[in-house]
């Protein structure tokens, strides 16, 4: 007997095998940058159980929550390779893959709830989902909203451009952000989401900013103290699905995905509505401290706006893409 047909025989068979258990039931892996209890987890825990229903409860999914599949960037790579099925992660994470993404991160575009609901749900969305797929591989099915990224720190209040000299503030590593804070005079030091509790806990670094939900789901009180309630940038965090594995699955399927993405999404909209401010007195009642910028913001809007803007137009685009935006939101 020709040895090769021994050896390729089962071979293949096993490939038929796990060919056809993939087409079965399957048990979907989501990545959570964040710890349980956030944003993130709701969208999820959301999307879970909407898509199990719509399955019959034929195929499943598993959170894996406080990034425990890898660092948020990072997931997105494994998506793009089919490694990874699902992952909920904050938009600033998507950019770097997907530059014209970054139109919903330039400061001070996005000025409230109803404004982030307003691009993610229209022909904006539709637009940069298609981009994401295209540049990055992956898909966006859904989108949690978590409110504006506060700054917190562990040294002092902080109210105007000046009283951030000295402080060594950490961003995720997005160029957008980086810009937004060298315009504010301080050069912050880029780090992985994974280990900025850490890097605030050993005072690597004193501060960073996240929306209110966030602070709280990480415990960031336990490792600092004040908070200034900057609104530069409205925290989306898109569920994003693997493009490959999205077309491996039957339409019964990507119906159900698409359908429960649409469910979560909603959902994290009221989610955020009826807790950050509970969550804003909680931290406060667990010794945090509360600021507003001075004099409206103006300070930080004028810097920001003037430097920032104009230096990401070739990336999102072009600058028109910035004016639909604005046009959009009826500016
Ligand atoms: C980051 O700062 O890297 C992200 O906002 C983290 C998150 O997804 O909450």
């Amino acid at each position: 007997m020709n040895l090769k047909k021994i050896v390729l025989i089962p071979l293949v068979a096993a490939g038929m095998l796990a060919a056809t258990q993939t087409a079965m039931a399957t048990t979907f892996k989501m990545a959570l940058g964040d710890a349980a209890g956030g944003t993130q987890w709701e969208l999820g825990q959301k999307f879970k159980s909407a898509f199990e229903q719509k399955t019959g409860g034929k195929h499943k999914i598993d959170l894996f929550p406080n990034g425990q599949l890898g660092d948020e960037q990072n997931t997105v790579n494994n998506a793009a390779l089919g490694t990874l099925d699902f992952s909920v992660l904050a938009i600033n994470n998507v950019t770097p893959f997907s530059p014209t993404v970054g139109v919903l991160t330039l400061p001070y575009v996005i000025q409230s709830a109803e404004d982030a609901k307003k691009l993610t749900q229209g022909e904006v969305g539709k637009e940069l989902t298609a981009n994401t797929i295209r540049d990055a591989g992956v898909r966006i099915v859904g989108w949690a909203y978590s409110g504006f990224r506060v700054l917190t720190n562990s040294k002092k209040p902080v109210q105007n451009v000046a009283d951030l000299k000295g402080m060594v503030i950490r961003v995720p590593k997005n160029e957008i952000m980086i810009a937004t804070y060298q315009s504010w005079g301080i050069n912050p030091t880029p780090m992985a989401w994974s280990e900025t509790f850490t890097a605030l806990q050993q005072h690597v670094v004193d501060g960073q900013d996240n929306p209110y939900i966030t602070v709280s789901a990480m415990k960031f009180n336990e490792v600092q103290k004040y908070i200034t309630n900057l609104r530069y940038l409205f925290s989306l965090e898109p569920l994003i699905v693997s493009e490959q594995v999205f077309q491996d699955q039957k339409p019964d399927v990507q119906k159900a995905i698409l359908e429960a993405g649409k469910e979560a999404t909603e959902q994290s909209f009221a989610y955020l509505q009826a807790t950050e401010e509970k969550i804003k007195k909680d931290l406060v009642a667990k010794g945090m401290q509360i600021s507003d910028p001075a004099n409206g913001e103006k300070e930080f809007i004028q810097k920001a706006t003037t430097a920032v803007w104009p230096k990401f137009y070739k990336s999102i685009g072009g600058k028109e893409k910035l004016d639909n935006v604005l046009k959009t939101l009826g500016r």
